[in-house]
């Protein structure tokens, strides 16, 4: 006898139909998977054979053959376990024929029949909906995400619950559309004392999501600013609020019942982060930090330490908006289009920028230190300068400079936005940025950017022209000599 039923598998953010048959023949007893199924997969035949004894439904008497198919697509993880288990107690007719009919399921089974969630159940949702089916059999906790997909779930939290709604015992139980998480905490800008120049460099990248390098000695108060974002960041709009939640739902980072997530996301890796970590990657390639931040704040805290291979694998991301991961068959895209937040010092023995103190770095040091993000990250925009006198200036005033307090300033990039208008500038601000851009050798890009860090500052000033004072605000945010190299 022989029982059909669908579910979705996830290559990177999409779904893809998978059929799953169940044939039974007499013969020796036996449960064969065939359909290039994974490790994770045919374990799945010690979990249904289980999870239907301890059910206590009938385990069918011959010879079993659970096919997935197509063939040609790798199966992976533990989602197949319901939709086997279904195929397995329909062919043995445990249910009624046809009772599977516009239905898709997914779930893990655990040995006692319990139904485990699975990750990416969002996007297999939306699978589902988009073949037009009607109801989708899933795990308890994964039914508020389905329903996310408008697709309405039948959250079963046992495989002989499934079993008794498909006897037609019960209906669909109720989906619980839980309330949407009251957003946590968000620290207030208004903790920070001080600091006008780094705050308003905050405000202004926050305004106009561009990239910002917060620079300044040691304890001024950078990470407090950076982890002071989230507070001052619009709310997602609907279709980004769709693509962020796919994303956390693939990487099994959706909290139960959160419902959508409507917040930017605020991503802080650890320096230590490998590169796959940060951009996505491994055997089954799941979404990087990178992925995770996109429609949000990336924040890289101590941008000095982190390994250079990780920064330069950001500036695929930085630059276009998502990040190609390699895998066995080709290549796949995960959108990562974030804000860039990074905090340093300004030398690696962070000495430098305090009239206290003096830098103990020595010029191969600080050549290594900027060489690791300034290519990466920062448009090269200036002449290299020499800033020994600077140097040196400050050490004489080292006594008198004790008491003085010390900054932390920031340097705003803006993000490139191809095909974007190019803002309105008065006439005076025009001609203000291209002394500028001759004065201080600013490439195209460098004088792009600078213009729209100058619309922001325009717009947030209620300005629908770009003034000379918003392109002079503008040009001091560039990054200074000790940062650019
Ligand atoms: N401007 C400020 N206003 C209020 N508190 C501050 C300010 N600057 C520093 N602090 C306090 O000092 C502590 C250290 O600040 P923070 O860690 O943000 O400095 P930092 O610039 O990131 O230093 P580091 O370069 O060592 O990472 C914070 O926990 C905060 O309580
Ligand atoms: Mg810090
Ligand atoms: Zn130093």
């Amino acid at each position: 006898m022989l029982a059909r039923t669908v579910t979705h598998a996830l290559v990177g953010l999409d779904p893809w139909r998978v059929e799953v048959e169940a044939h039974i023949q007499s013969g020796h007893p036996a449960l064969a998977i065939v359909g290039l199924a994974d490790r994770a997969c045919q374990e799945a035949k010690e979990r249904v054979r289980s999870g239907i004894t301890s059910a206590e439904l009938s385990w069918p008497k011959g010879r079993i053959t659970v096919n997935l198919a197509p063939a040609t697509l790798r199966k992976e993880g533990p989602g197949f376990d319901l939709p086997i288990a279904l195929a397995v107690l329909s062919a043995s007719r445990q249910f009624p024929p046809g009772a599977l009919a516009g239905h898709a399921s997914f779930g893990e089974l655990a040995l006692d029949g319990r139904l485990r969630p699975v990750v990416g159940a969002l996007v297999a949702a939306e699978g589902a909906r988009r073949a037009g089916l009607d109801r989708l059999i899933c795990a308890a906790e994964s039914g508020a995400e389905v329903a996310l997909a408008g697709i309405e779930p039948v959250p079963v939290r046992h495989l002989a619950e499934a079993v008794a709604y498909l006897r037609g015992q019960r209906g669909p139980p109720p989906t619980i559309h839980e309330e949407a998480r009251a957003a946590p905490h968000a620290p207030e800008l208004a903790d920070v004392r001080g600091q006008e120049r780094a705050r308003r460099a905050l405000e202004i990248a926050a305004a106009g999501s561009h990239n910002l390098l917060l620079v300044g000695p040691p304890g001024t108060g950078k990470t407090m600013l950076a982890r002071r974002l989230p507070g001052i960041l619009p709310p997602l709009c609907d279709d980004e609020a769709l693509e962020v939640t796919r994303i956390h739902s693939v990487a099994g980072m959706l909290h139960q019942g959160s419902g959508l997530v409507r917040i930017p996301p605020f991503r802080a890796p650890h320096h230590s982060a490998s590169t796959a970590a940060i951009v996505g990657g491994g055997p089954s390639p799941r979404p990087g930090e990178a992925s995770l931040a996109h429609r949000g704040v990336l924040f890289l805290d101590e941008l000095g330490e982190f390994q250079r291979p990780a920064l330069e694998a950001l500036r695929q991301p930085l630059e276009d908006g998502f990040v190609f991961v390699a895998r066995v068959l080709g290549r796949m895209l995960f959108p990562a289009r974030f804000q860039l937040v990074a905090a340093m010092n300004l030398c690696p023995c962070g000495a430098r920028g305090d009239p206290a103190l003096d830098c103990s770095c020595t010029p191969q040091r600080l050549a290594r230190y900027r060489e690791r993000f300034s290519r990466a990250l920062l448009d090269r925009c200036g002449p290299r300068r020499d800033d020994a006198p600077a140097a040196r200036g400050q050490s004489s005033l080292r006594h008198r400079a004790s008491r003085q307090p010390r900054f932390a300033s920031g340097v705003i990039v803006a993000r490139a936005e191809l095909g974007r208008q190019p803002p309105a500038l008065t006439a005076e601000a025009g001609d203000l940025l291209t002394r500028a851009v001759d004065r201080l050798a600013l490439s195209g890009r460098g004088r792009a950017r600078a213009a729209r860090v100058a619309e922001t500052i325009a717009a947030l000033a209620g300005r629908a022209e770009v003034e000379a004072e918003h392109v002079a605000e503008a040009l001091s945010y560039r990054a200074p000599a000790e940062v650019a190299g």
